[in-house]
């Protein structure tokens, strides 16, 4: 199926389809369902996926591409480096997610973690911009990076990551990072943007009430807000009828007082994740 999806432009150049499928799939993914996931999430008109060396899924994104046999530049993959291999060998590493992947290049290539207590991501940056101007990352960014973190990298060495990967769903916004980024060029990137299912979005009686105007769920709406704040979102759906629901979010708009709303739902007391709790 093809499925018409906005773009965004990035800082560095190329564009990013606003949704892609997220595939962490669990600290030991079983690869032959993973793989069946992509492949019924490319079915369903997704061509934009996200993994990373540490969801150990990177094999299965690529044979599901290689499966589809459509041409490699219709998709746009991202991964992540390690963070353990903050403190080895950054090529090696780089070149073990390419062989995972099966690819030649990473469309997005991401620093997952800044983990100040290490303090090598700025070393880690350097390979990045490296291995950007060889070409086998087409546009280099981070994930859960402060405003201290990014200060740094981009003072150090003049790059500004085009992405910055966070999460941000309605119980966790992280507006005022967003913002900032907004005013550096970055685009802000939602992970677990429904929340993970942690804590049910159905218990938000405004974003119930902006469903029920609409036709859609809660998740379709959740997804809306964040296309309509020039997020980019990377759902995780396992099933197919999930999958295809996260991408009927194109026939509706969010009215700037629904986007209020659902902004004014952040939970300042939601137990989101912190750079300085991950160590390597
Ligand atoms: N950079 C980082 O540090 C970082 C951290 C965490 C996550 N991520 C990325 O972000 C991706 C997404 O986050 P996540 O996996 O934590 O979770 P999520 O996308 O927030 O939520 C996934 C859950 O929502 C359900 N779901 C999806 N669409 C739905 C719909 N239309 N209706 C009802 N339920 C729906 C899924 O169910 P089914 O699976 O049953 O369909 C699954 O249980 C990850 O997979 C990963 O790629 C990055």
């Amino acid at each position: 199926m093809t499925v018409a999806i906005p773009t965004l432009k990035l800082n560095q150049g190329p564009t990013i389809p606003q949704i892609g499928l997220g595939t962490y799939h669990g600290e030991v993914p079983d690869l032959a369902k993973s793989q069946a996931i992509v492949e019924s999430a490319i079915a369903a008109g997704y061509r934009h996926i996200d993994t990373a060396a540490g969801y150990g899924t990177e094999p299965a994104v690529g044979a599901a591409v290689r499966a589809s046999g459509l041409p490699r530049e219709q998709f746009y993959i991202t991964t992540k480096i390690n963070n353990r291999d903050h403190v080895r060998d950054f090529r090696a590493a780089h070149d073990k997610s390419l062989a995972d992947l099966g690819l030649d290049y990473i469309d997005l290539y991401l620093i997952h973690w800044p983990q100040p207590k290490t303090d090598r991501y700025v070393d880690v940056w350097r390979a990045f911009i490296q291995f950007q101007q060889e070409g086998t990352a087409k546009a280099i960014g981070v994930s859960n990076f402060w405003v201290e973190h990014l200060e740094r990298l981009i003072n150090e060495t003049g790059v500004v990551p085009a992405i910055n990967q966070i999460e941000y769903h309605p119980y966790w916004q992280q507006k005022a990072l967003r913002q900032w980024g907004e005013a550096h060029g970055i685009i802000t990137e939602a992970w677990s943007p429904l929340g993970s299912g942690h804590r049910p979005l159905s218990a938000l009686a405004p974003l119930v009430a902006i469903a029920d105007k609409y036709g859609k769920s809660v998740h379709q709406v959740t997804l809306r807000w964040q296309l309509q704040l020039g997020i980019v979102t990377i759902p995780r759906a396992d099933q197919t009828p999930h999958q295809i629901a996260n991408l009927q979010i194109f026939d509706f708009e969010l009215t700037p007082e629904e986007i209020e709303a659902i902004n004014g739902l952040h939970d300042p007391a939601y137990p989101a994740m912190s750079p300085l709790d991950i160590d390597l």
